[in-house]
């Protein structure tokens, strides 16, 4: 049976960690329900734990987003329990650092399939749901290698430009649709999460990065979501670029 409230459901995506995890404590300090879906089982109890002071709506999905049949178990379940989103935060992503002349094609795969491939099912899954609520909002957490190329990152900067053509491709698509939900962009720099890590396959030079000069921290893009979603109806953010002061591109 559908639990009836009067709380808005986010749905966030990458929730284990970093910039995700940063987004849930917002939304639950604004009184969201939420849903958190992640690989890692562990990391989404810890912060479940955590989060229960604040609220106590929270629903947590295994869900490895390079399998469509997870994504659509994902929102079926949302919409049985809760009815469906109200909010979706397409922040789950990776970069490997795979330069275009050598890298290997799993890893650029894995970047497409992710950052790309999985953002747009979640979106026209929300879109089901936010089209029967008639209202919503979509939130894509892209970067600033949406909008230059650092050197060797090739195909991570070609999925966060897709991401950049999705926000427009869809804000023109839901205009013409004259539907009341909303797509907003958010593009940051160098923030201190897993991402450097991974993206080098190195701890040591993620850590010589993040103590280079002050980066971002994960609270950064939590307060430029809520900034987005606090908006009144007639306005729509595009796309919010924030950089740390110090970096150079
Ligand atoms: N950190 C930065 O400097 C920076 C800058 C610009 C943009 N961004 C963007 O910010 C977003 C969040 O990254 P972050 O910095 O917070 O990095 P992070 O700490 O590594 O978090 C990435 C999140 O994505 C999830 N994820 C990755 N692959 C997945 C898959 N196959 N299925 C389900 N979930 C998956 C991870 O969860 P599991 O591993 O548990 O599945 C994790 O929760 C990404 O889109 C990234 O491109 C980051």
């Amino acid at each position: 049976m559908v639990e009836k409230s009067s709380q808005k459901v986010a749905l966030i995506t990458g929730a284990s960690s970093g910039i995700g995890e940063a987004i849930a404590h917002k939304l639950a300090d604004e009184n969201y329900r939420l849903v958190l879906c992640a690989r890692r089982q562990e990391k989404l109890a810890k912060l479940t734990e955590k989060l229960k002071e604040k609220n106590s709506g929270i629903l947590t999905l295994k869900v490895d987003l390079r399998q469509e049949a997870d994504i659509l178990n994902m929102f079926n379940t949302v919409r049985n329990q809760w009815g469906g989103v109200d909010v979706l935060i397409n922040n789950a992503g990776l970069g490997h650092k795979e330069p275009l002349m050598t890298g290997e094609t799993e890893a650029w795969r894995e970047m497409l399939e992710v950052n790309v491939l999985a953002l747009c099912i979640c979106t026209r899954e929300a879109i089901k749901d936010m089209s029967d609520r008639n209202q919503g909002h979509i939130i894509h957490i892209s970067s600033m290698s949406g909008h230059r190329v650092p050197l060797s990152s090739g195909v991570y900067a070609a999925s966060k430009y897709a991401v950049k053509a999705l926000t427009e491709g869809l804000r023109q698509e839901l205009r013409e649709a004259n539907k009341n939900i909303k797509i907003s962009s958010i593009s940051p720099g160098f923030v201190e999460t897993e991402f450097a890590e991974k993206y080098n396959n190195s701890k040591e030079k993620a850590q010589a990065l993040y103590s280079s000069f002050p980066v971002l921290k994960p609270q950064d893009i939590a307060n430029a979501v809520s900034y987005i979603l606090s908006q009144p109806d007639y306005v729509q953010i595009h796309d919010i670029l924030l950089r740390p002061t110090q970096q150079k591109s």
